[in-house]
C-alpha cells in the first residue's frame, strides 16, 4: 500500500471509530442496537443477584448491546465505570447508585455528552433533577413503614417496653436512609417501642451476623425483643448469631426484614423469621422499556414504582413455591 492509500485508510478508520463513539457505541457497525452502559452496585445480597440476572436477561435482547460493570459496593468504581461509558459514547447509561450523594459532577459530564441516564433501584440526591431522565425502583420509605406497621400489629395486647435493634444497610445508601426513616416515623407513634441499638451491617450476611453478635453481647441476656433488618441477608446472618447465643430466632427475638428473597421464605418456613417486606428486584423488563423510550426521545415518567407485598411466616410454606427470586 502506498503512502497516500495508507493515509486514506487511516482517515476512514478514524471516521468510523468516531461515529461509533457518538452513537452506536460499540454495537456491531450498522446493527442499530442501543448500547447501554449499566453500573451495578455489587453482589452483596440474594436480592442483588436476582436483580443482576433480571437486568442482564432483559438487556440480552438483540436490540440492545449491554456493557455491564460491577462496582463491588464502591462509589469510586461506579464513577470510573460511568466515565468509561461516557468515553465510549454509549447511547444510554443506567445505574444503581451505591450511595445517594456525590453524583453531580459525573452526571453533568453525562449530560454534556448528551447521554441520558436511567436510575434503577436506588435514587441519588442532586440539586438539578434534569441530571437523570427517570427512576425505576421501590418506595423504600414505605417499606420501612410497612415493617413498623407489621411489628405494631404483631405486638397487639403486649405491654411495653419492647426493645428493638436495627441492622441498617450500607451507610449513605437510599434504602438505608429511607427504610430507617419510614420505620421510625411509624414506630415513633407507639411509646412501647424503643430502638436500643442501630448499626450498619452493609446489606451482607457476614456483617449482619457480626453486628448482631455485638448487639447481643452489649444488651445482655433478654435485652433484645425485636430485630429490624434492612434486608433479608442481614437477618439471615443475625439468625445464626442468635442461635449461637442459645436463643430461638422468631420466638425469643422476633425478626422482620426486607426483600422477600427465597432464603427469607425458607427461614420463615422454619419459624426463624417472622415477616419479610417485599422489595422487587425483577426490574429488567421495565428498565428495557425505559431505555427504549429515553433513547427514542419519548416522554417517560419521573418515577416508576413497583408493586410489593408483606409476607408472614404463616404464609411462607404456601408462598415459597411461587417465589421467582
Ligand atoms: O437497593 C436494594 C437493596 O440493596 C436490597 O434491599 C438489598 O438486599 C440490596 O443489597
Amino acid at each position: 500500500m502506498n503512502k497516500g492509500l495508507k493515509l486514506a485508510a487511516a482517515v476512514l478508520c478514524a471516521a468510523v471509530l468516531g461515529a461509533c463513539g457518538k452513537g452506536d457505541g460499540g454495537a456491531a457497525a450498522g446493527d442499530g442496537a442501543i448500547t447501554v452502559g449499566f453500573s451495578q452496585v455489587g453482589a452483596e445480597s440474594e436480592w442483588r443477584t436476582a436483580n443482576t440476572r433480571s437486568v442482564k436477561e432483559a438487556l440480552a435482547a438483540p436490540e440492545f448491546n449491554l456493557k455491564f460493570s460491577d462496582a463491588q459496593q464502591k462509589q469510586e468504581n461506579q464513577i470510573k465505570a460511568l466515565r468509561s461509558f461516557i468515553a465510549q459514547g454509549v447511547d444510554v447509561i443506567a445505574f444503581s447508585p451505591v450511595v445517594e450523594s456525590g453524583w453531580e459532577t459525573v452526571l453533568r459530564e453525562a449530560k454534556a455528552a448528551g447521554i441520558p441516564v436511567v436510575l434503577t433501584d436506588r435514587a441519588v440526591a442532586v440539586s438539578d433533577e434534569s441530571l437523570y431522565a427517570t427512576f425505576i425502583g421501590s418506595d423504600f420509605v414505605e417499606e420501612g413503614r410497612k415493617a413498623a406497621r407489621w411489628l405494631i400489629e404483631d405486638s397487639e395486647g403486649q405491654a411495653g417496653p419492647v426493645r428493638v435493634v436495627e441492622l441498617q444497610g450500607t451507610v449513605g445508601s437510599a434504602p438505608a436512609n429511607d427504610r430507617m426513616k419510614g420505620f421510625k416515623e411509624i414506630l415513633g407513634q407507639d411509646p412501647r417501642f424503643t430502638i436500643v441499638r442501630s448499626q450498619s451491617g452493609d446489606f451482607t450476611r457476614a456483617k449482619g451476623k457480626e453486628v448482631m453478635e455485638a448487639f447481643l453481647k452489649a444488651e445482655g441476656p433478654g435485652g433484645i425483643d425485636v430485630l429490624f433488618a434492612h434486608n433479608d441477608d442481614m437477618a439471615i446472618g443475625a439468625i445464626q448469631a442468635i442461635e449461637a447465643a442459645g436463643l430461638k430466632p422468631g420466638e425469643d427475638i422476633r425478626i422482620v426484614s426486607i426483600d422477600g428473597v427465597r432464603g427469607a421464605f425458607e427461614a420463615m418456613k422454619a419459624g426463624k423469621l417472622n415477616a419479610t417486606i417485599e422489595c422487587n428486584p425483577l426490574l429488567g423488563p421495565q428498565l428495557a422499556d425505559l431505555v427504549r423510550d429515553v433513547h427514542a426521545g419519548r416522554p417517560v415518567p419521573r418515577r416508576v414504582e413497583v408493586e410489593e407485598g408483606v409476607f408472614t411466616r404463616e404464609q411462607a410454606a404456601a408462598e415459597l413455591p411461587r417465589r421467582k427470586y
